[in-house]
């Protein structure tokens, strides 16, 4: 290892797991074959008709119910940005895309409340086109799905940044890609990014995503929730674009990222 590289840094995560979780194929095959049918919290419902007004104001169509709207535009771009803490890749993103809402989502308050959330005074440090919600996002991505299937939303990019890793192998059923919300979370963006400083869950999230692929194909699924192409790499950001990518840069740890992509 060559002192200086991003790999000499500490340890990323301390895990008891080796390699790729080994039931993983078959947790992803039953997931795709059940419904997750958890209630779906009144909070979250709330916070989620909160995103759809600020979507709807953004373009202009405040107060008009979807079916007075539909005959006259397609789906609304809606950028996610899913756990996203503090709200500063929200913000990086949103000033990247200046024309398309960027919703960010947190079930913790006190992070959101950290750095310009919807609940602090300085919301309006925000680009006009950023949104931070409190929301738990096992609810709000079945909403937002919804939103999908209805044809009011298109979601071109979705950001999955840093979640929190569940490294135990105890705990590998609360990773996202071994919990039955996957196969909705992966039909929630054209192309969707998950970045990780554990090589492990990104190896596991590419996986799985293999594993969707392959059955949604052999199903015949159509075609919109089939991912074209899943890549996984390591990378090093010039600029670290959230609060935990920071951290990581600046203690030189090894960051990956897969991208899948269904266009
Ligand atoms: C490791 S932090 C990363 C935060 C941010 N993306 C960053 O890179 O700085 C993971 C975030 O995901 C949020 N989170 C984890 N599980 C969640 C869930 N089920 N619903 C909503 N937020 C969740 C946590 O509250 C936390 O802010």
């Amino acid at each position: 290892m060559m002192p200086g590289s991003p790999s000499a840094g500490p340890r990323a995560v301390t895990t008891n797991q080796e390699g790729i979780y080994k039931d993983l194929k078959s947790a992803v095959r039953k997931y795709m074959r059940t419904q997750y049918l958890r209630p779906i919290a009144d909070h979250t419902r709330e916070a989620f008709a909160q995103a759809v007004e600020f979507v709807c104001k953004f373009y202009g169509n405040a107060g008009r119910t979807w079916n007075e709207d539909h005959a006259t535009h397609a789906p609304y771009d809606v950028i996610l940005d899913s756990g996203c803490g503090t709200g500063e890749s929200t913000l990086n993103i949103a000033k990247k895309f200046p024309g398309v809402p960027v919703i960010g989502i947190d079930k913790s308050a006190a992070r959101l409340t950290k750095a310009g959330g919807t609940a602090s005074s300085d919301a309006d440090q925000l680009p006009p086109n950023a949104f931070l919600v409190r929301a738990e996002l096992l609810d709000f991505w079945r909403l937002a799905l919804e939103e999908v299937r209805t044809y009011r939303w298109h979601i071109p990019y979705h950001a999955l940044y840093y979640p929190n890793p569940w490294p135990k192998q105890s705990e590998a059923t609360r990773r996202f890609h071994l919990h039955p919300i996957f196969p909705t979370l992966l039909q929630l963006g054209d192309t969707i990014e998950l970045r990780t400083n554990w090589e492990i869950y990104a190896q596991e999230f590419a996986e799985a995503a293999r594993v969707l692929q392959e059955m949604t194909v052999s199903d015949c699924t159509p075609s919109s929730r089939v991912a074209k192409t899943i890549t996984r790499e390591a990378f090093e950001p010039e600029h670290a674009i959230t609060a935990f990518e920071r951290k990581y840069k600046n203690a030189r740890q090894q960051l990956w990222r897969v991208v899948i992509s269904k266009t």
